[in-house]
């Protein structure tokens, strides 16, 4: 994620809170950062996550941290329904990701970040300093007892620049009706190995879940990324997927591309919108030129794999649930 500096560094007087009150108290009472403070509000389903608030919030943790804030108006340029999705339950684990990207430790004033070196959130994504971005760091220095807030023009997101955008130059294949289920499709087709080696360690109930059907056998679609998607993954992102801190996550980003309702695979075409059982949309694509169909970022290599209780379709990406969204 690339963040531009704004021009002149040097020479900024400081003109923050001067009472200082740990970090997360200081952003709730900072007039245009109220809805990044309404998310943290939300990452507990219907309270605050305590594990943010005893880290960030807390005398009992003496480390400083800085928080890269995006703006009231830098969230006003996302649609409103997105958000109040993000803020719903099932999707706790994304919007906790987004916002612990946005959290670095140690304390990093405006003229001390610099173009080209790049901080590490504490989400775990590194947050890249230029000169030539469109996410712009305003000069804020807003100072907590804990830390320090600088404002953002744009909500950052990682997960574009982490799973990789499609680079397939062909159209999809179409798969072959087989027997079994899903499950036996993940368990035998050799595309799709790592996936089911990965929901066996992080998610063994998900793939029970793809053993079987919807009610009144609605259909059922899903999403697949190949072994090809994870090896797009920056250097040893695969094995951090499967450790046990970032496994609800990883969960959350592999169940993300089954299907809500009764969408048929072979009624998808491009121009559609489908849902996500997350409910949050992706947005099927076709290239012109030479007929890639893409979803969010992800292409895809076959559609219409069909099994007994449902299809999958195999990506050559993992899907990023909110491409395009900020
Ligand atoms: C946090 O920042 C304060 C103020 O600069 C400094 O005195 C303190 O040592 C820092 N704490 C840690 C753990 O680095
Ligand atoms: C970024 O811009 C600043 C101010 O113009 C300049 O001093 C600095 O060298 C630039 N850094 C890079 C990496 O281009
Ligand atoms: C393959 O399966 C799909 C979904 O179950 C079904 O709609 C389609 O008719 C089947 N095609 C053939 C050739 O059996
Ligand atoms: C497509 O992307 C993959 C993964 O990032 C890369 O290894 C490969 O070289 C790319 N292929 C082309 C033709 O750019
Ligand atoms: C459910 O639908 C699929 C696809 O149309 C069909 O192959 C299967 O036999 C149906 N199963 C039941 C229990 O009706």
């Amino acid at each position: 994620m690339r963040v531009i500096l704004p021009f002149f560094l040097a020479n900024i007087t400081f003109s923050g809170f001067t009472s200082a009150d740990p970090l997360l108290a200081v952003l709730d009472k900072t007039v245009d950062l109220s809805t990044f403070s309404s998310l943290i509000q939300k990452t507990g389903g219907s309270k605050p996550n305590p594990a943010l608030f005893e880290r960030f919030n807390s005398a009992l943790d003496n480390r400083n941290y800085t928080a890269f804030v995006p703006t009231n108006s830098a969230f006003e340029t996302i649609s409103p329904s997105i958000l109040t999705t993000l803020s719903l339950p099932q999707n706790y684990e994304l919007l906790l990701s987004i916002i612990r990207t946005h959290l670095a430790e140690g304390l990093f004033s405006s003229s001390q970040l610099e173009a080209d070196a790049p901080i590490l959130s504490i989400e775990g994504f590194p947050i890249l300093f230029t000169n030539d971005s469109s996410t712009i760091l305003e000069i804020s220095n807003i100072a907590a007892d804990n830390g320090q807030i600088q404002k953002l023009s744009k909500v950052l997101n990682p997960y574009t620049e982490y799973f990789g955008v499609s680079n397939l130059t062909k159209a999809p294949s179409t798969g072959t009706n087989v027997t079994g289920t899903m499950k036996d499709v993940l368990a035998s087709d050799r595309r799709l190995s790592i996936l089911n080696i990965v929901l066996g360690v992080i998610d063994p109930e998900y793939l029970t879940r793809l053993s079987l059907t919807k009610p009144g056998n609605a259909s059922q679609v899903f999403f697949a990324p190949s072994n090809y998607a994870f090896s797009a993954l920056p250097n040893g992102a695969r094995d951090s997927m499967t450790a046990p801190s970032n496994a609800l996550l990883s969960a959350y980003l592999l169940r993300y591309g089954l299907l809500a309702g009764d969408t048929k695979s072979a009624d998808i075409s491009p121009g559609m919108q489908v849902m996500s059982v997350s409910f949050l949309e992706m947005r099927i694509k076709q290239a012109e030129a030479d007929a890639v169909v893409m979803i969010n970022n992800a292409g895809v290599v076959e559609r219409d794999l069909c099994a007994e209780n449902g299809c999958i379709w195999v990506l050559d990406r993992l899907i990023d649930p909110l491409f395009g969204a900020f």
